[in-house]
């Protein structure tokens, strides 16, 4: 009898689509699975950006087409996938990762304007685009989602409610999709990162990142892009085929520090 099965830990010749891949985390997230081989669908609202990550991944010898889309955009979600599928031949992974935080106060002007828009990219996009992949992530019977979420979708700060409850909503529909899709094979988890070196957080002086890192992050630090994309990179694996509905922190530690 084998020893182990053959439960592979590459994503080579894999197609994964990845949202907001322009900066940050979806950035290294493009690059880290470039460099394992993996054909990535480069898709972010920056056209500059997504030409500068598909030319970097070429020239690390990797393999990517890029797509500028908002993801904001119905019919642009479903053009995308048509596109993908007519490029790559499939899609194996979906990365829904574009996200933006807008604060504001309850009672402040443009609240229904900041709640609209925060709740459509940062979760609805997340369903559409979901919808328009799920019959080609099904068709290899191994398809992998995998939701950005936040230590917002534990937790919550003040002014930043639209971003908390968008953060809530892409765990419980992670869960969701988990529970209700999971006999079909693909499996659908979640990663909340902590503070990340990121475009999000550029505006945030180093002073304050480094106290607020020593206050509430029991590693000390902020995180950086490569570390999360590391954590989506092994709920991707074939290898990570029982690992359905999960949520898993990627944040130093900040969320269980009483
Ligand atoms: P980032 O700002 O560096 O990257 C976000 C990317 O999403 C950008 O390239 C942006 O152009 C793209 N994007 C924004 N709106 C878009 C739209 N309508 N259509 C298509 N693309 C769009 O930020 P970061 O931090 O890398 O964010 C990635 C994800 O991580 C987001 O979902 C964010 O909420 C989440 N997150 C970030 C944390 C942090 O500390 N940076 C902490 C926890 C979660």
């Amino acid at each position: 009898m084998a020893r182990l099965s053959q439960l592979s830990r590459s994503i080579a010749g894999k197609v994964a689509i990845v949202t907001g891949a322009a900066s940050g985390m979806g950035r290294a997230t493009a690059h880290l699975f470039g460099d394992e081989g993996a054909r990535v669908a480069v898709v972010d609202i920056n056209p500059v950006g997504v030409s500068e990550v598909v030319k970097e991944i070429h020239e690390a010898g990797g393999d990517a087409e890029g797509w500028t889309l908002d993801v904001r955009d119905p019919s642009g979600i479903r053009d995308l996938v048509a596109d993908v599928v007519a490029h790559f031949g499939g899609i194996d992974i979906l990365i829904n990762n574009a996200g933006i935080s807008r604060p504001a106060a309850l009672d402040a002007e443009a609240y229904e304007d900041s709640w609209a828009e925060v709740l459509e990219i940062n979760l609805t996009a997340h369903v559409r685009l979901l919808r328009a992949a799920l019959a080609h992530l099904q068709a290899g019977g191994a398809g992998r989602v995998v939701n950005i979420a936040s230590t917002e979708a534990m937790g919550a700060q003040p002014f930043v409610s639209a971003y908390t409850a968008s953060k809530h909503g892409v765990v419980g529909l992670t869960r969701a999709m988990a529970v209700e899709l999971g006999r079909t094979g693909v499996t659908f988890n979640c990663v909340c990162p902590g503070p990340i070196r990121t475009g999000m957080t550029s505006g945030i002086p180093d002073a304050a990142k480094e106290k607020f890192a020593r206050r509430r992050v029991p590693l000390g630090r902020y995180g950086e892009p490569e570390e999360v994309a590391q954590a989506t990179l092994s709920l991707v694996l074939p290898a990570s085929s029982y690992i359905n509905g999960a949520v898993l922190m990627v944040d130093g530690g900040l969320s269980i520090q009483n």
